[in-house]
């Protein structure tokens, strides 16, 4: 089925066997990137095959990692809607705006991608059981692929993950541990347990398959435009791991001759209690340090520290992006304009993107004839406690 050949290390280029279960690189202990043989993935699939494909992610199989059909493990995610939303795109200054509806997969979000990937690979080989520490939707999508794959899934999270992601995860049928602290926490749980216990930990770039699975949003950007990708592409940026997919992505596109070499800017917003990679770019650092005291109602923007950052301030950078941060009620006040002008209940985090593109098109770094993508990243329906906290007022 796939092409994959080897794994990476993305500091020094090392090559690693692709047939063993991997997290870090032996020699860096950098993310471990999957490579294909794109020539021979060219001459498999043209781009021109596509529409006849099933529309999940899994279209583009020749790219993923999976090598047995039987070891997928899907619910039908990817290939989701991107949606012209010109009322919205005319008010805020930008006519040709699009928002790339991630809130429609399986478990209600991006995530859904690189869970899939992971487990498919994990299954196929071999893994007994997986531990996740996340921050919320990353845990829900864990849940439904491992009891999808009948494996058993172990889950770390903040106790003030939004509760729908608490629940989704305990009637799945996983193993959820609350913790009193922020994900990176939940992560070095995660760590000194595994050995043990015999967990495969797929912590976001800690296991190279995940980026996989989002990668495909930067497929199906290039595809739904008709192989032309936009001006600016607008990410709600965390652990970063869509960024940094959607770059590899054009790359392995533009290898086998899908697209040409124009690349969008890319640009992360981050919420202002938690932005590591803005004062990274900020002050040209090659690599982001620790954020103390991380805070935002976008939980999956609560990300102090992040193992991929050097990939994506070089991708963000490359792409002559940038990167911003957004106020939680700048976010929040865009919930109800993104919900109430496009009919797409975004998550705040999707929801940081439109309060982000205000700011750069005051600013002129975005003009008014750019094609401008905002990535919806989750449903606003996993978010009631922190959105509905006023409504009640209203009972009559
Ligand atoms: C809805 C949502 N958006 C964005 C993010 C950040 O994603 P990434 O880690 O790929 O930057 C998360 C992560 O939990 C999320 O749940």
């Amino acid at each position: 089925m796939g092409f994959l050949v080897d794994l990476i290390c993305t500091r020094c280029g090392r090559c690693h066997e692709k047939s063993e279960l991997w997290n870090l690189s032996a020699c860096c202990e950098a993310p471990l990137f999957a490579r294909y043989d794109l020539e021979k993935a060219s001459k498999s699939v043209d781009r021109a095959d596509l529409p006849g494909r099933e529309t999940t992610m899994w279209r583009y199989e020749e790219v993923l990692p999976v090598e047995r059909a039987a070891c997928r493990t899907s619910l039908g995610e990817g290939f989701t809607p991107l949606l012209k939303v010109g009322a919205l795109g005319t008010r805020v200054g930008v006519p040709d705006l699009y928002v790339k509806d991630e809130g429609v997969n399986p478990t209600g979000s991006f995530k859904a991608r690189g869970l899939s990937a992971a487990i498919s690979r994990a299954v196929e080989l071999g893994a007994a059981a997986v531990a996740i520490p996340s921050a919320g939707n990353a845990g829900g999508a864990t849940a439904a692929y491992a009891a999808r794959a009948g494996m058993a899934a172990h889950i770390f999270m903040p106790k003030d993950t939004p509760s729908a992601n608490i629940v989704e995860c305990r009637r799945l049928g996983a193993h959820l541990t609350l913790v009193d602290g922020l994900i990176t926490d939940c992560g070095k749980m995660v760590a000194e347990r595994k050995a043990a216990a015999g967990w495969f930990d797929v912590a976001t770039l800690k296991e190279p398959y995940r980026v996989e699975g989002k990668k495909t949003m930067g497929y199906e950007l290039a595809e739904q435009l008709g192989w032309e990708l936009p001006d600016v592409v607008m990410y709600p940026t965390g652990g970063g791991t869509g960024l940094i997919g959607m770059w590899k992505a054009w790359d392995e596109m533009e290898a086998m001759g899908w697209i040409g070499s124009v690349r969008p800017r890319m640009v992360a917003v981050q919420a202002e209690g938690c932005a590591p990679i803005v004062r990274a770019y900020e002050t040209g650092a090659e690599s982001a340090e620790f954020w103390e005291d991380a805070e935002t109602i976008a939980s999956g923007l609560r990300v102090p520290g992040a193992v991929g950052e050097f990939l994506m301030l070089r991708a963000i950078r490359e792409s002559r992006g940038t990167a911003i941060a957004v106020t939680d009620d700048a976010l929040l006040a865009c919930v109800d304009e993104m919900a109430s002008s496009t009919g797409i209940f975004p998550a705040p985090e999707g929801a940081a993107t439109l309060a982000g593109l205000k700011q750069l098109v005051g600013d002129g770094w975005i003009a008014s004839e750019d094609r401008v993508v905002l990535f919806n990243t989750g449903t606003g329906l996993k978010y009631i406690e922190a959105m509905s906290s006023a409504d009640h007022a209203d009972v009559q």
